[in-house]
């Protein structure tokens, strides 16, 4: 591509999505995205088994986004692609393929943070002006990050146990439902009644979360109540995942309305896999019109993991000329200034 035209492939496979897209001048030629079923009957990842998948994916993948994109392999200018945190297994598929691509086509190589990538997803449909404060809720982490600028990002609260993600899934579990549980509670939720059942909400110090005593609280009361009527859960399904999905983002918002108050930002936005649930959206709108500010909320193609965002994030590297080199090393455990 000629100088002002910039094309980027980005390779995410950090947990259970082998995903690649490519996007030209920060606008999204292709992301594809391969879900791994073989975990279903786990009821939560296994890590062995999803590296294996990624190696099963990642070249039809990748392929398949080129095609896609129409484009070929010389016409890419950079490669970018997620170095953590993740789990270790699948971070060295995607690492992998990312070098020896780079390699053989003399590219450059553009290490992305995960949790980066998550909150710069914005930027694939918007432009939300700097400083904004985000929410951002995956299924392995939950983070209050002040986003300064593009790689100028602090946080300033999280979780200090379970992430917002994992606390669905896990209250899914305990309701019979099957991983990933975070989308049919919100599909049961639309449903059901959310003041039916009281739940304890957990607290944290600060800008914290914690998650881990909600599904103590509704392993406990779902226990209790099955001792006298067997039937209880298939009974009140929607009402309880109504009343789980109210009581997690309760959460969530409290706290973050906490930090918006704290920081003063002009803007809020939500990002990561938990940011497709239909209740938190809407509560995040509520909240950002209370608090007399602009709210960014990705497409849903872009909240679950995604290349798209990963390529987004390394687009905006590329152009501040920070490239990795062939020795960069995925890790599962990074913070956001430890990828260069
Ligand atoms: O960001 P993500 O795709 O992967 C990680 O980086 O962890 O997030 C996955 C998490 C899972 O816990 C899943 O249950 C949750 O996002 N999730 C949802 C919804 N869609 C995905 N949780 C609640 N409501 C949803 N609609
Ligand atoms: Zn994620």
């Amino acid at each position: 591509m000629t100088s002002n035209q910039v094309v980027i492939l980005g390779i995410e496979s950090s947990c259970d999505e082998t995903s690649a897209a490519v996007i030209k001048n920060g606008k999204v030629l292709a992301n594809i995205i391969a879900n791994q079923d073989v975990h279903i009957k786990y009821g939560g990842v296994v890590p062995e088994l999803a590296g294996r998948e990624h190696q099963k994916n990642i070249v039809p993948v990748v392929a398949q986004a080129l095609k896609q994109a129409g484009i070929t392999v010389s016409d890419i200018d950079a490669i970018a692609y997620t170095a953590g945190p993740g789990l270790i297994g699948s971070l060295l598929v995607g690492s992998s393929f990312a070098k020896g691509l780079a390699l053989s086509l003399n590219k450059p190589l553009v290490t992305v943070n995960h949790m980066q990538a998550h909150v710069l997803a914005h930027f694939i449909d918007a432009q939300p002006e700097f400083p904004f404060l985000c929410l951002t809720v995956s299924g392995g982490h939950t983070q209050i990050v002040l986003v300064k600028d593009y790689y100028s990002m602090e946080i300033i609260g999280e979780t200090i146990d379970d992430a917002a993600g994992e606390a669905f899934d896990k209250c899914a579990k305990i309701l019979g439902l099957p991983y990933p549980g975070g989308p049919l509670i919100d599909k049961y939720a639309a449903l059901g009644n959310p003041e039916a059942f009281k739940f304890a909400l957990p607290k944290a110090s600060e800008l914290n979360y914690s998650f881990s005593g909600l599904k103590t609280s509704v392993l406990y009361f779902v226990q209790d109540r099955l001792k006298a009527d067997p039937e209880f859960v298939s009974k009140h399904l929607n009402d309880l995942c109504a009343s789980v999905q109210k009581a997690i983002i309760d959460v969530l918002v409290k706290t973050f309305d906490k930090a918006v108050k704290k920081t003063g930002v002009a803007s809020v936005a939500l990002a990561g896999g938990v940011s497709a649930n239909s209740g938190l959206r809407k509560a995040m709108n509520e909240l950002a019109e209370k608090n007399n500010c602009k709210c960014y909320i990705p497409a849903f193609q872009y909240c679950t993991d995604n290349a798209a965002m990963v390529a987004i994030a390394g687009y905006y590297k590329y152009k501040l000329g920070s490239t990795a080199s062939l020795t960069a090393a995925a890790s599962a455990r990074i913070g956001f200034d430890e990828i260069r």
